[in-house]
């Protein structure tokens, strides 16, 4: 079990739901999960966005509404702690909840898109859109050209998540990689572990069950995030 992290150690953190399951988010694979109420290929894929707009913008925009109810937790702002104490530190998350960047996280990639943002498939302007016009069930028009119907800022499955050249080459860098929350489902995010894994770093795994992708862990913390990442950052940081 690796101890106190100096200031100069390479740490690269990959989230998933189970970071924001705390703060009332449904994770996707539970038994109560997002995938148990809706079928993947209706709601979250290029083509049913061009096949059945309103189902798929109806289930982002009650998604997007969410956001207004919840609030980070004590994980997510354990990981604020372990950033501002470390000189070299990347927080990459499969999550589009904002609940990283409420909570103070700056050094941030969001490798499946973002629920706060809209994108215009025509002229590829991205929007934040969180002002109560932009949350009821009409489209959202393109402010920049002619579009009429902005869509989700969400990598759907069948497209490349976003700044994977930025996220590999950290990924490959690191000392330590953590994942917290992620059942290790979905690639190439669950891929990262065995990148990390193969070029050296020490892999741990916080997670409330055992993911797909445990045995590839140099040490596995079996809870909630909420409660075990606290105690971890006090223990790696030294601070109490
Ligand atoms: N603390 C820690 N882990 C938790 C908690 C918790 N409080 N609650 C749930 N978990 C764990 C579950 O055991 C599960 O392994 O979080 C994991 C969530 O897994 P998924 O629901 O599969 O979510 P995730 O791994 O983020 O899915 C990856 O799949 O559907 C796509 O794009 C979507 O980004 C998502 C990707």
């Amino acid at each position: 079990m690796i101890g106190r992290f100096d200031k100069q150690t390479r740490v690269v953190i990959l989230t998933g739901a189970g970071i924001s399951a705390e703060s009332g988010i449904q994770t996707f694979r539970a038994s109560d999960g997002l995938w148990e109420n809706h079928r993947i290929e209706d709601v979250a894929t290029p083509f049913a966005w061009q096949r059945n707009p309103e189902l798929v913008w109806g289930f982002y925009q009650d998604r997007r509404r969410q956001l207004l109810d919840v609030e980070p937790n004590a994980a997510h702002e354990a990981l604020v702690e372990l950033e501002q104490y470390l000189d070299e530190f990347l927080l990459i998350t499969q999550n589009v909840d904002n609940l990283h960047s409420r909570a103070g996280s700056e050094k941030l990639i969001h490798m499946h898109g973002e629920l706060e943002k809209l994108r215009c498939e025509e002229c590829g302007v991205v929007v934040t859109a969180m002002d109560e016009e932009y949350l009821g069930e009409t489209f959202v028009g393109c402010h920049q050209c002619h579009n009429e119907r902005l869509r989700p800022h969400i990598v759907w499955f069948h497209e490349m998540p976003l700044r994977m050249r930025e996220i590999d080459v950290a990924v490959g860098d690191c000392d330590v990689f953590i994942a917290v929350g992620t059942s290790g489902h979905v690639y190439p995010a669950a891929g990262l572990l065995g990148l990390a894994q193969a070029c050296g770093a020490h892999c741990i795994g916080i997670n409330l069950d055992p993911p797909q992708n445990v045995d590839l862990f140099d040490e596995f913390h079996r809870g909630k995030a909420g409660e075990i990442l606290p105690e971890m950052v006090r223990k790696w940081t030294g601070r109490p």
